[in-house]
């Protein structure tokens, strides 16, 4: 879900402060929307639209649109509890209509505290255990706090149990925005000049200030016109530096592509050459933010890696299995985050534990990295956002320097985070000597390559004979797809059949090629198609054989292979070519057509690309 809030000093018009937020929150859920808008007349104004944001606005737009007021709270929600409708959908207020929240979360106890606030008389309109909050907040608000908002909300949270990032606003104080967090998602303090915002990610502040703090664990912040206080969960004030955010306007906005989809697609080559800048320099690798953790001896004693992953991360993660054993020789598990809690994991100081989330917000991965901590393992947090909550968990944080990524699904931050951990395997490698200088350069010169390879596939697939698109329009009204690969080309599937299946919604499966004739080849038929990854390897002839065994049940065979590779012809109906690179390297190079695919499917299939039904980018739920 996506936070806005806005406070100034004169009545404006709050209401589309808010809704340009919102539409840059949008990703973050897009189930239901709504604002609320203390007008000066000092009326608490509540609009809410199941659906996107654009319904939102219409409502808003046609004579109902609130008065220009000095301060307002909006949502976009991705629902957990209760259905996405009007009624559900944030702001919440309580009975008496003092009060209006907003809240990204979920609130264990709630039906323990939604029935003991019935029994003291609150009458609730929705399902949602954020109407739970508003009604708490109001019950401590009346009572002990005495009309003290901050100190009302202090007082409501301690008897809440899970987790929230949380946005309050009274009609008695239209000077006053509190903000409050506790593992529900990031909360942002963006600091404008003589007015301040709130908001769940930087592109929401990004076109009124580029000077941000975000709010640690815990806190409660107070945002005046003039002042931003910030209270620690003890109670004590806290100072903090802002930071200086340098990501431009125009690298959240399309910049003239269709979808973000296809601009981000586009982008990595130059989100590549940022990942490696100042890491890889003339055939050496520096890693400085591990520098800490090698001084202090930590990586020296490593016996295991468990990377810890969700999503698109979770695939660069099993890619990254193996070629961090491969240049370290030291066992590498690469673990879905939502699996490794509760799997008793066997984690301790000699297990480095390394959580990959591009939005460093995924709450599967944070707790389970709060748990390889409490064994005691070191952590190494890799993420593509600044000060984003698993920055604050671990030992070390190695950035992926993407820029932002607006649509749903990643491309430049999953290409981002496989290089990343690549690069983190080698600096491994070169430390337990298991890499030596002379490879290491061979390696860096091939890594240096990449970003220039991605851009070649991208140039032919821009061109106007390019077969990606037209194949693409064939495909799509398939029902199913097959992925297979080997080895690397074994996650590079996997990789391949969540992105067709996340923005076209065909469903599609990605297989280890040798595993296929176990059970899964049933599924094949004539209109079943299968996309191959045959790049050159050391397992290519075995995938040739796997290709060969499908294309005898009549499949529709698609290959992405290695240019020059010719032979491939005779066991494909279309082949996609890549560039040659080494094996380890050649999933990102594979993955880009890939991408383009299933971008090509779904703009086909008139599918809404860049927020598809009903996912959303960070899920800060469990
Ligand atoms: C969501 C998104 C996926 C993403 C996953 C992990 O489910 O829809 O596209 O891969 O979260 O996100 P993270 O930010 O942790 O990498």
């Amino acid at each position: 879900c996506g936070i806005i809030g806005y406070v100034g000093p004169e009545s404006i018009d709050v209401t589309s402060i808010l809704l340009d937020g919102l539409s840059k929150l949008e990703y973050r859920g897009y189930d239901s929307a709504g604002i609320a808008v203390l007008t000066a007349a000092g009326k608490l104004e509540l609009h809410r639209r199941a659906g996107k944001i654009a319904n939102l606005a219409a409502s808003v737009s046609n004579g109902s649109r609130p008065g220009a007021g000095t301060l307002g709270i909006g949502h976009t929600r991705w629902a957990t509890h209760g259905r996405p409708d009007d009624t559900n959908a944030h702001p919440h207020t309580d009975c008496s209509g003092t009060l209006s929240l907003v809240h990204n979360g979920i609130i264990e106890n709630y039906v323990d505290l939604r029935q003991e606030l019935i029994a003291n008389g609150h009458v609730f309109q929705s399902e949602t255990d954020t109407e739970v909050l508003a009604h708490l907040v109001e019950h401590t608000y009346f009572g002990e706090a005495q009309r003290d908002l901050p100190q009302a909300l202090q007082i409501a949270l301690k008897r809440v149990e899970g987790t929230y990032a949380i946005a309050v606003v009274s009609r008695e104080q239209p000077d006053l925005l509190v903000g409050a967090r506790h593992n529900g998602g990031p909360l942002i303090v963006g600091l404008g000049e003589r007015e301040n915002f709130l908001a769940s990610d930087i592109p929401a502040l990004l076109k009124h200030t580029r000077n941000i703090i975000v709010l640690e664990e815990g806190e409660i912040v107070e945002l005046r016109p003039h002042s931003v206080v910030i209270t620690d969960s003890a109670g004590s004030k806290v100072l903090r530096k802002p930071l200086a955010i340098d990501w431009d306007i125009e690298a959240a906005e399309k910049g003239g592509y269709s979808h973000f989809a296809i601009k981000e697609i586009n982008e990595q080559p130059e989100a590549l050459r940022r990942a490696l800048l100042g890491r890889v320099h003339q055939g050496e690798l520096r890693l400085p933010e591990l520098d800490a953790l090698r001084a202090s001896g930590t990586l020296d004693n490593i016996l295991r890696i468990v990377i810890v992953a969700c999503g698109s991360s979770y695939h660069a993660s099993l890619l990254a299995k193996y070629a961090i054993e491969k240049w370290t020789r030291i066992p590498v598990e690469a673990i879905t985050a939502s699996e490794f809690r509760y799997c008793e994991p066997i984690m301790g100081p000699d297990t480095l534990c390394v959580a990959v989330t591009q939005s460093g917000e995924t709450l599967d991965t944070i707790v389970g990295v709060r748990q390889a901590r409490e064994h005691g393992s070191p952590v190494i947090a890799i993420t593509n956002v600044v000060a984003s909550g698993i920055t604050r968990l671990s030992d070390a944080v190695l950035y992926l320097h993407a820029g932002p990524e607006i649509c749903v699904v990643s491309t430049k931050t999953f290409v981002n985070s496989v290089s990343v951990l690549y690069l983190l395997g080698l600096y491994l490698g070169q430390q337990n000597g298991q890499v030596q200088p002379e490879q290491m350069r061979k390696l860096l010169d091939e890594f240096e390559r990449l970003p220039g390879q991605i851009q070649d596939i991208l140039d032919k697939a821009n061109a106007p004979d390019d077969i990606i698109a037209p194949l693409a329009q064939r495909m799509a009204q398939v029902r199913s797809m097959v992925f297979i690969g080997r080895g690397v080309g074994y996650p590079t599937a996997l990789e391949g059949a969540l992105k067709l299946k996340e923005i076209s919604y065909i469903h599609a499966e990605g297989f280890p090629a040798g595993e296929l004739k176990h059970g899964s080849i049933a599924l094949l038929d004539p209109e079943t198609p299968l996309i191959g990854i045959a790049t050159a390897s050391h397992v290519y002839d075995k995938i040739v054989s796997n290709i060969q065994e499908v294309r005898a049940r009549d499949a529709h065979v698609i290959v992405v292979a290695t240019e020059g590779d010719e032979k491939i012809k005779q066991h494909a109906h279309d082949v996609l070519y890549v560039p040659s690179a080494l094996e380890a390297f050649s999933p990102l190079l594979a993955t880009i057509p890939l991408q383009l695919f299933a971008y090509y499917v779904a703009v086909a299939r008139g599918c809404n690309v860049d927020q598809p039904r009903n996912l959303a980018k960070s899920v800060t739920v469990e």
